[in-house]
């Protein structure tokens, strides 16, 4: 008899706690739904659906590329992928680098700012790379836009590559298709240059690009310049507010979970 109003006392303690609990589970299932979209996009994946499925495998295939492809994303990230017939083309020359000039060869296509198509247009000039380490491993290429037409190139092949299409243009990614790879001109040697190759401008818009190396190599991606002025600033505030409530709404779930469970068990050792 005593025993079973102690387990009274114990269960009619337990019920407010138990509901208490499941009305905070509740709150936090509403406040988690608008949250959920604050993951980065999967880079490789994005690619794969977009039309280049062959450099998206090249690049899981290196894991120092996927994870320096996959870490710049949030600090803002550009892709030049080169589409399949590219990439096919480009394979024997590929399978003829180290695992180290393979994965400079693929930072090499990426560069740690977002350019949406417009802003890509009005740039022209080298851009530092997720290659970049340095003067040394300069991997820049230059940007060239005229009119609508957006090429990239380097001293290393006499033809630039074109930009063909948009995969993904959402900051802070965007993804563009180019029809040939790019070769760097420390993996490979400058072509015999019979198109007239304008010097790449001094620098005036690359600096601005920002220290490719910074972010492929330090993991910190993109000190976030000149792109991101008063407007990107405020739209970054609300999912980090969001970002808060999801973590305490997770973290007061399985804890509400556990009381309900306890009042249970204690209800059904009462009966
Ligand atoms: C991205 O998606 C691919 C499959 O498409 C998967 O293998 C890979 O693990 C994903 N990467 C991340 C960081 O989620
Ligand atoms: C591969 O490398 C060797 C040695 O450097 C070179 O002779 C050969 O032409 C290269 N093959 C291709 C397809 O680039
Ligand atoms: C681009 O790379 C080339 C070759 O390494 C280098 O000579 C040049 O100074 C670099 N330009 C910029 C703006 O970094």
């Amino acid at each position: 008899m005593r025993r079973l109003s102690r387990a009274v006392a114990f269960l009619l303690l337990l019920l407010p706690l138990a509901l208490a609990a499941t009305t905070t589970m509740a709150a936090a299932v509403v406040a988690k739904a608008p949250a959920a979209a604050a993951a980065p996009p999967n880079v490789t994946a994005e690619m794969a659906k977009g039309g280049c499925k062959a450099f998206a495998d090249l690049i899981a295939a290196s894991p120092d590329a996927s994870s320096t492809y996959q870490s710049a994303v949030e600090g803002g990230m550009t892709a030049f992928c080169p589409s399949d017939d590219a990439v096919r083309a480009f394979l024997p020359k590929y399978r003829n680098l180290s695992a180290d000039g393979k994965a400079e060869l693929l930072l090499f296509h990426a560069v740690p700012v977002h350019y949406s198509l417009g802003s890509l247009k009005s740039n022209n000039g080298p851009m530092n790379t997720l290659a970049t380490d340095g003067a040394a491993r300069s991997f820049n290429f230059t940007v060239q836009s005229q009119g609508d037409a957006v090429t990239i190139r380097t001293a290393a092949a006499a033809a630039p590559a074109r930009v063909e299409s948009t995969v993904l243009d959402k900051d802070p990614l965007a993804i563009y298709v180019i029809d040939a790879v790019v070769e760097p001109v420390e993996l490979f040697k400058p072509a015999p240059s019979p198109s007239p190759t304008p010097a790449p401008a001094p620098a005036a818009d690359a600096p601005k690009a920002g220290n490719g190396k910074a972010a492929a190599r330090q993991r910190h991606p993109a000190p976030a310049v000149a792109d991101a002025p008063g407007p990107a600033a405020e739209d970054d505030a609300a999912p980090v507010d969001q970002k808060d409530v999801k973590k305490s709404a997770a973290d007061g779930a399985p804890c509400s979970r556990w009381w309900l469970a306890a009042a249970l068990a204690a209800a059904s050792a009462l009966v």
